[in-house]
């Protein structure tokens, strides 16, 4: 099994291209149901996508990847021939997104048949809001054998889904029934995840009709799909803050390019309150490593708060920043399992329900260590681009879940690592 190897301590100079955002490619893939034809660019080449599509091509959709550098794209086809209503057990297991084309199936053919998900490693992520929502337009749904059984006879119709509380997945799923949907739905205490926003402009543009305030969404289910639509996705703000973190901890000078600043403003702020330099433009960012690191107390929320998906990435920042930092997981129950391998290569830091407290500035020690997740995996590699020595890290599966070109884009801005 691969492994990555990386020898600390190098300073980092560059300028890094941040890609498209698995996160929203993925609802938009599932969105592609209900098109007939589409062609998205700037989606990010990596193993949640390509699983994405393994399970469209299974349902019967037509793809073709175009995978030359400056021009990739992928193209996805309808052509309503042999379409399976079906998310089978092995193409949903390793990706919850799978879920997602529960409300595309449903509300175009009427039934969808798709496997429960399961548990994961950052918690036991139920699927109870997505339901929530198809049922509120009218699915009559089941449970059985390991499947969630959907079907509206007489086809979804527009209702109010008022969630008790705020879920992205269900979110989406809501938005692409609600689509296909008879009449006006009412979504309210909605996810405004800029991927969510993302997949609301695709659905305009396959001739839905939207309007968004706050945390209410209103939609009119598509009158005729527009033949062929073009989309391209937004950028992935988690890979950016990944970078924006590396940056201020061992940036000479890092420029992260193909970002939109006011997008990630909760991640930016809290860079600044630690006392790091970063200089905003119109789409890029440049970070500075700052002598010395403020502590400061993060707590995860929805959108616009603080992500999540970055928790861990700014829990190494913390390692390095005087007194103690805080960190409050409000979004999933178990996800601290970086916390114990961070700990092995010298980090101080306790948990006490669902706080982290850290304290710093602690010098890090190159070990060999274990992604257990997509975030956590890539915390271990800000660690060891911090710590002395070599840092090994198993499992990189974890990484290439989500991660485009990782290694070369921290190569090409002087960090030393590489594949084992
Ligand atoms: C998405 C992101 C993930 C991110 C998360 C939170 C994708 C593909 N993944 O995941 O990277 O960490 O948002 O920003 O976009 N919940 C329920 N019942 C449900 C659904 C969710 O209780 O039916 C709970 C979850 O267990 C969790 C919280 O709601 O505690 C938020 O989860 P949710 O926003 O749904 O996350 P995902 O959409 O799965």
């Amino acid at each position: 099994m691969q492994k990555l190897s990386i020898k600390g301590k190098n300073k980092l100079n560059g300028t890094i291209l941040i890609s498209g955002s698995k996160n929203a490619t993925l609802p938009i893939l599932a969105a592609s149901i209900l098109a007939k034809k589409v062609r998205l660019t700037n989606v990010p080449f990596v193993k949640d996508i390509f699983t994405m599509l393994e399970l469209l091509k299974f349902i019967g959709i037509k793809i073709k990847i175009n995978n030359r550098n400056k021009k990739r794209y992928i193209e996805l086809k309808n052509d309503e021939k042999s379409i399976k209503t079906l998310a089978p057990y092995k193409l949903v297991k390793t990706m919850r997104a799978g879920v997602l084309v529960l409300g595309s199936l449903l509300t175009k053919y009427k039934k969808a048949k798709v496997s429960l998900p399961g548990g994961c490693a950052i918690g036991t992520r139920p699927v109870d809001l997505h339901l929530f929502a198809l049922k509120k337009l009218g699915a009559k749904i089941k449970i059985k054998n390991g499947y969630i059984i959907a079907e509206a006879k007489k086809g979804l119709v527009g209702g109010k889904i008022n969630f008790p509380s705020i879920s992205v997945g269900a979110t989406e799923n809501a938005l692409l029934a609600a689509c296909g949907a008879q009449g006006e739905t009412v979504i309210s205490n909605c996810a405004i995840e800029p991927e969510v926003i993302d997949l609301i402009e695709f659905l305009k543009k396959l001739g839905c009709k939207i309007k968004i305030s706050n945390r209410k969404i209103i939609v009119k289910g598509i009158r005729s799909i527009k033949a062929q639509i073009k989309h391209k996705i937004i950028f992935d703000r988690i890979e950016a803050g990944t970078y924006l973190v590396a940056g201020a901890l061992l940036g000479e000078k890092i420029i992260i390019k193909q970002v939109n600043p006011e997008i990630i403003k909760s991640e930016l702020n809290i860079l600044k309150k630690m006392g790091i330099k970063v200089l905003k433009n119109r789409n890029s960012i440049t970070v500075f490593k700052s002598k010395s690191l403020k502590k400061v107390k993060i707590s995860t929320k929805p959108y616009p708060g603080f992500p999540t998906d970055l928790q861990a990435q700014f829990m190494v920042l913390m390692t390095q920043a005087k007194g103690v930092s805080k960190i409050k997981e409000n979004i999933f129950e178990n996800r601290f399992m970086h916390v114990p391998e961070l700990k092995r290569m010298g980090a101080k830091i306790e948990i006490r329900n669902r706080v982290a407290s850290i304290s710093g500035p602690t010098k890090l020690n190159g070990a060999e260590v274990m992604a257990t997740d997509l975030r956590a995996s890539v915390s271990l590699v800000l660690a060891g681009l911090i710590a002395e020595n070599r840092t090994i890290i198993n499992r990189i599966y974890h990484l290439e879940r989500g991660y485009e070109f990782l290694e070369k884009k921290l190569k090409n801005c002087k960090a030393s690592i590489k594949r084992i």
